[in-house]
């Protein structure tokens, strides 16, 4: 029995032990806790063996170190790591199902936090679930789970410590938005949009009663102008250009979020928050793509057809020649560079991108 028993125990403290601040080594550096979906997953979704929302093959991760496809949307970082690196960390924290799996030996990958993000997923339950993803609120039991570890390990009071401290990153909305154009829904936009600002309530409100206190929470971009919606849209109309219904509606989620953070934040007594603006960020890179040194703003870089939106990014697909010059790496995500520059304007920018302070003063306030 023992020598079972404390062996677990040893790696089960080793892991959670890794997950604690290393305050000593490096008092800048926070726990960050990632949910949310594709643009912030950094390969959840490897490990769910049937889900239909991955991304662990090449050419995805081309630009990664040593070229490894590792479950990213992306040819490189994705929006969870550039944060992480302007952290001071190397990348994201490792995905929560990637360190489920480890046993002590492989506890230095575990640094300073979690990754539970999941592509495909959403606000709502439903959203994604015929992907076989994790929900934004199945990511927020797991979360729980590993709190209550923490909790047996340190004690309660380090972990509200740790938590209170820690910076809890959300990426999530646009899989919802997707659905209600693909499956025409007839709920009126302003009822869609209530029910995304409610079920945001709720998840907000369980991570605030687990502990957490700092939120940088990112809107929806414009994402009527995505490949593959530019590419609806010219299927429906026959017509170039965006997507300017589905535009409206992440536009309207941006200011009804906007409205919910202020409100909720002066409900619930320490919370903080950075709300970035994501629309308006893409907004102006694709009106104004040179004075962000980008050279295309319309089309994947990877994939194949119209717009290279008509086919997924995959071994067979078309390879765009200067990744650093597109906005888009696949039909939906953007490449490495432009989530550097998201993940740079998060942290450092002016209100008019993120407010009301940006992430570094969100990280650095006591
Ligand atoms: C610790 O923080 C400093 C900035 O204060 C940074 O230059 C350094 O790289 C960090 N160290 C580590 C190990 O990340
Ligand atoms: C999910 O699958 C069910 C049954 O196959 C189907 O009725 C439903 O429309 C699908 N939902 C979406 C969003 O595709
Ligand atoms: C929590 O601890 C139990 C054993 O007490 C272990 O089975 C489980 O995997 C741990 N969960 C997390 C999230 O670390
Ligand atoms: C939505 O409408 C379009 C165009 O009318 C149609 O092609 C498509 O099959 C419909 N999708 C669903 C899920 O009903
Ligand atoms: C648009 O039409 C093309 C064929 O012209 C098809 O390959 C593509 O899947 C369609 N895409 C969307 C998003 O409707
Ligand atoms: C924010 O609070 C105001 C005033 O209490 C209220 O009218 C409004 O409905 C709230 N909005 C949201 C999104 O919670
Ligand atoms: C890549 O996707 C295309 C669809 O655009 C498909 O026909 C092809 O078989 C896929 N290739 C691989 C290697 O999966
Ligand atoms: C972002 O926050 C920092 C504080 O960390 C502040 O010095 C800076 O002025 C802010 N940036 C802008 C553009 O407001
Ligand atoms: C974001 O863009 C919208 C639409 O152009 C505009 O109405 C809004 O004021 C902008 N928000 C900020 C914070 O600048």
């Amino acid at each position: 029995m023992a020598k079972t028993f404390i062996p677990l125990f040893l790696s089960l403290f080793v892991l959670l032990a890794n997950i604690v601040p290393h305050l000593a080594d490096n008092a800048t550096l926070p726990t960050i806790f990632i949910l949310g979906d594709s643009t912030a997953d950094v390969g959840t979704n490897s490990f769910i063996p049937d889900s239909q929302a991955r991304a662990n093959f090449s050419p995805n991760g081309v630009d990664f170190p040593n070229g490894i496809p590792t479950g990213r949307f992306s040819n490189g970082f994705n929006s969870a790591d550039q944060l992480a690196k302007l952290l001071g960390f190397k990348r994201s924290p490792s995905p929560y199902l990637f360190l489920l799996k480890q046993t002590s030996g492989h506890h230095k990958l575990l640094h300073r936090g979690v990754n539970f993000a999941s592509g495909g997923s959403g606000l709502l339950y439903e959203t994604g679930k015929n992907l076989s993803i994790v929900p934004l609120s199945d990511q927020i039991v797991q979360f729980t789970a590993l709190r209550n570890n923490l909790t047996e390990v340190i004690g309660q009071a380090s972990t509200e410590a740790t938590l209170s401290k820690a910076l809890f990153f959300i990426s999530v909305g646009s899989n919802d938005i997707f659905e209600y154009f693909e499956t025409n829904s007839t709920e009126a936009i302003e009822n869609f949009i209530d029910s995304l600002m409610s079920a945001y309530t709720t998840h907000i409100e369980a991570l605030y009663n687990l502990g957490a206190r700092k939120f940088g929470i990112i809107s929806v971009a414009k994402v009527g102008c995505c490949p593959a919606n530019r590419l609806a849209y010219k299927n429906m109309t026959g017509k170039e250009g965006c997507f300017e219904a589905m535009n409206n509606v992440a536009l309207a989620f941006q200011s009804a979020l906007n409205t919910l953070l202020y409100n909720i934040s002066s409900q619930l007594p320490e919370m903080k928050y950075s709300l970035g603006y994501a629309y308006n960020m893409t907004n102006d890179v694709i009106n104004h793509p040179h004075d962000f040194k980008f050279h295309n703003v319309d089309t994947a870089c990877c994939g194949r057809g119209i717009l290279r939106a008509q086919g997924p990014c995959n071994a067979t697909a078309e390879l765009c020649p200067d990744r650093r010059k597109y906005l888009f790496w696949d039909l939906y995500h953007p490449t490495q560079k432009a989530s550097r520059l998201a993940a740079e304007t998060l942290f450092f920018g002016p209100p008019i991108y993120v407010s009301p302070i940006n992430f570094s003063q969100l990280v650095n306030e006591n």
